[in-house]
């Protein structure tokens, strides 16, 4: 098998992930809750995992990590945090994933809310001026996808900060955490949302927000937080706030244990290598017949190593079917959660077969994928 999914989520996940996994699977307790021994060690591994997922941001304090089920989980919490009323104007890239467009079309339908959705220029990425433009004095929210799932373009979540001054953006970094390194991301952004279970390599049932200070926070949903018992009101105080009921404490030790991993091997290098690989497929790719690679093209820096590709005469699941069957190539077809995207970059409604690198794979991987295109584009004409 070879696997070019990671997009969807990594795979394999470092040894010591798995081994972190079991570790707290065997252990009897729930974090912040009893005060006895395995419950301290487990409220400990749960702040390393805080830490981690701090440091990877560039978040000064921990407790502003908030954990959550995943990204999707994460997003809904954080833009609920605005109070997003009738006629209040949000801003997003046409880039974004489903776990963002679906909760900003509910602020739209439910609460009149005024969502307007940036295209990206000729190159595939988004224009920070574009976003400039269209600030106005009622704009509440900016939400950016860092990096395309379906075209890999990065986006310039920095100079759209800039361009939109003092309205808050909200990033979504699913594709990138761990994958490119966001340096001092917390120090300008206002929320950073992240999923555990793709490039951070840990399991899934894992992510959250990393809310800066002064920034609204509104829970989803309230109930038990091992604090402040003796009051019927949900703690307005981070991480407390965000979280409600026993964490995913199994998952999060896993995740403290790929945060270790990452800095062990270093996120700059990771990158490096998945470059690496992507620009090896995408060079060897553009040689078949009738194919277009969507997004930015060969050796430029403005994406992550998800390349997805259209091939003339073939639907993608047809494509990702021929992979599997003829070479063992897992890939994902379709739309990916993201028609926008797909409308944005000319491949909706067919969608496209996206070939998504992880840092496990090999440069030999990506060549095999390549000439598997070459021949399939081949047979088919
Ligand atoms: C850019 C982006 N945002 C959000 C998500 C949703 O991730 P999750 O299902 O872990 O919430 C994905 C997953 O594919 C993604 O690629």
């Amino acid at each position: 098998m070879i696997y070019l999914d990671n997009a969807a989520t990594s795979f394999p996940k470092p040894d010591s992930v798995v081994k972190a996994v079991e570790g707290a699977l065997l252990a009897p307790a729930s974090p912040g809750r009893s005060g006895h021994r395995p419950a301290h060690e487990a409220s400990r591994t749960v702040h390393r995992a805080r830490k981690a997922m701090a440091g990877i941001f560039g978040a000064k304090d921990p407790e502003r990590v908030a954990f959550a089920a995943n990204v999707t989980w994460a997003i809904n919490v954080a833009v609920r945090g605005f109070d997003i009323k009738a006629g209040d104007h949000v801003l997003s890239g046409t880039l974004e994933h489903n776990s963002t467009a679906r909760p900003l079309r509910l602020l739209r339908d439910r609460c009149g809310a005024d969502w307007e959705a940036v295209d990206p220029g000729p190159d595939g990425v988004l224009d920070p001026e574009d976003f400039r433009r269209r600030v106005r004095p009622g704009t509440r929210l900016v939400v950016v996808n860092h990096a395309s799932n379906v075209t890999g373009a990065l986006a310039p979540v920095r100079e759209i900060k800039e361009a939109v001054g003092a309205v808050p953006i909200l990033v979504d970094t699913a594709q990138t955490a761990g994958s490119v390194p966001l340096g001092d991301m917390a120090s300008w952004a206002d929320v950073i949302c992240f999923t555990g279970h793709k490039g951070l390599l840990g399991p899934t049932g894992t992510g959250g927000l990393c809310v800066g200070e002064g920034v609204p926070c509104r829970a989803l949903a309230v109930g038990g937080s091992g604090s402040r018992s003796e009051s019927l009101e949900h703690p307005d105080f981070m991480p407390d706030a965000l979280e409600a009921g026993t964490l995913n404490t199994h998952g999060l030790a896993g995740l403290a244990a790929a945060a270790s991993f990452l800095a062990e091997t270093g996120i700059e290098k990771i990158r490096a290598h998945e470059m690496d690989l992507a620009n090896v497929f995408m060079e060897g790719a553009a040689k078949a017949q009738g194919l277009r690679i969507l997004g930015p093209g060969l050796g430029d820096p403005r994406r992550v190593a998800t390349v997805s590709v259209v091939m003339e005469g073939v639907s993608s699941s047809d494509l990702a079917r021929l992979l599997e069957e003829g070479y063992g190539i897992m890939t994902r077809a379709g739309l990916h959660c993201s028609p926008m995207a797909h409308r944005a970059s000319g491949s909706f409604p067919g969608g496209a077969t996206r070939f998504s690198f992880g840092f496990f794979n090999t440069e030999a991987e990506a060549e095999t994928a390549a000439g598997a295109l070459r021949e399939i584009a081949r047979a088919r004409r």
